[in-house]
């Protein structure tokens, strides 16, 4: 696959190791033909890997508007844009599907209020038994997220590679 990229998106240069072992962890994990929901999305690599290799239909979003347009070209260049989405939204202020998976590397220099409005919303937009997917460092507060997690969901640390957590939170 390749990605455009440009200035004043994230991890413009090369793509994020917290990414990359989140969306590794997700393919080991995870059925194919899911209907997914990409939370600040960037310039696509999730849902559009996603779409590609799980046949997902990916909604992707995100609040930067040359990130989206570099998801919609993203995801032409990688032949899925029939299985991709993309809308610019705040958190989950236009979205209006409801999904098997959320995932979502978090914009944690948004702050607090916008990431856990990211994990606590994304309980209304997740089916019966759906998951939400988030990668976490431990620096970054990852044991304390996943306490304040396990308030709404069933939580799982999946994997953790040189201070990254891979976290699984189950809807019941
Ligand atoms: C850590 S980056 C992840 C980007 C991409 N998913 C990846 O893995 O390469 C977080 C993304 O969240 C977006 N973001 C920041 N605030 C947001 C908000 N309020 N609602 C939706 N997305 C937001 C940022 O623009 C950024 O693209």
């Amino acid at each position: 696959m390749s990605f455009l990229s440009d200035n004043g998106v994230f991890s413009k240069d090369k793509l994020d190791f917290g990414s990359t072992l989140l969306l590794d962890t997700i393919f080991n994990n995870v059925n194919n033909d899911l209907d997914i929901l990409d939370v600040g999305c960037g310039y696509g690599y999730i849902g559009i890997s996603m779409a590609k290799f799980k046949n997902a239909h990916s909604t992707m979003c995100d609040v930067n508007k040359r990130a989206l347009h570099l998801a919609r070209k993203n995801a032409s260049a990688n032949g899925v844009e029939d299985r991709c989405q993309v809308l610019e939204s705040n958190i989950y202020e236009n979205i209006t599907g409801i999904y098997d998976l959320i995932i979502t590397n978090p914009p944690i220099r948004a702050g607090k209020n916008v990431v856990y409005g990211i994990l606590d919303g994304a309980r209304d937009y997740l089916k019966e038994g759906g998951e939400l997917w988030t990668v976490i460092r431990k620096d970054q507060g990852a044991k304390s997220t996943i306490s304040h997690l396990e308030e709404n969901y069933k939580c799982e640390v999946v994997t953790k590679s040189k201070g990254f957590y891979i976290i699984k939170a189950k809807k019941h």
